[in-house]
């Protein structure tokens, strides 16, 4: 039988919610094994393009592919740091953009855009739904991660041709995201943009309109 999900249940829902952070700092112990067992179990029953789910992870276990990532992510938030206009350059530099070299897991997303499961139902028209279907898996695996009390972070600021050579994955597979997972140092219910001053989450009401 189908469960019902009661009040009690939403609310929890809605604090998971407004708990789910995107987060840099973290604590170094390791997670364990059957832990990131069932992160990736639940990310697997995310929705995807013709059930087509072209999510590829990919754990990055060798330290020096890590410190190859986390140099490169480095690299790549200085570079874009220098093309912020010149009166965000100084926030900019005080933000921390990925905790690579503490968080214990970090895993590569990938969206394989050969995937043959699905047969390509509804990608032939728009393939680009395959990587939304990619999104879903990880956001699916955020909240996961949260409902457990571990934190993960969301590194984009890295240069996706050069990930892809440093990982060596096949030819179809395309960089969805770079992800840290670990215990949260302090768990917050504000984004961290907003506690440091660059962007506050905005009014929901401001992002609605009728037509
Ligand atoms: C597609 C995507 C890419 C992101 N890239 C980065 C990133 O490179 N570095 C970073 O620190 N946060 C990154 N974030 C996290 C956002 O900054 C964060 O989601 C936003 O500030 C709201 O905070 P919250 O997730 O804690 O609610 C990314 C988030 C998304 C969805």
């Amino acid at each position: 039988m189908a469960p019902q999900f009661g009040p009690d249940f939403q609310h929890e829902l809605a604090e998971l919610l407004a708990w789910r952070r995107d987060v840099r700092h973290f604590r170094r112990d390791p997670l364990g094994e059957e832990l990131v067992a069932e992160l990736l179990e639940a990310a697997q029953l995310a929705p995807s393009v013709g059930n087509s789910q072209p999510w590829r992870f990919v754990r990055v276990r060798s330290p020096d592919l890590r410190e190859k990532l986390a140099g490169h992510a480095d690299s790549e938030i200085a570079r874009a740091g220098a093309a912020m206009p010149a009166d965000r350059r100084a926030a900019y530099a005080a933000l921390k953009l990925h905790g690579m070299r503490e968080a214990p897991e970090v895993i590569a997303v990938f969206c394989d855009d050969a995937a043959s499961a699905g047969s390509g139902l509804g990608a032939a028209t728009m393939p680009e739904t395959r990587g939304f279907s990619v999104v879903l898996a990880i956001h699916t695996l955020w909240l996961a991660a949260r409902a457990r009390g571990l934190g993960l972070g969301w590194v984009s600021v890295v240069d996706p041709a050069h990930v892809t050579r440093l990982l060596e994955v096949p030819r179809n597979w395309r960089l969805i995201a770079l992800l840290c997972i670990g215990h949260p140092e302090e768990p917050d219910v504000r984004p961290e943009l907003e506690r440091k001053g660059w962007q506050a989450r905005l009014d929901w009401r401001a992002q609605v309109s009728e037509r």
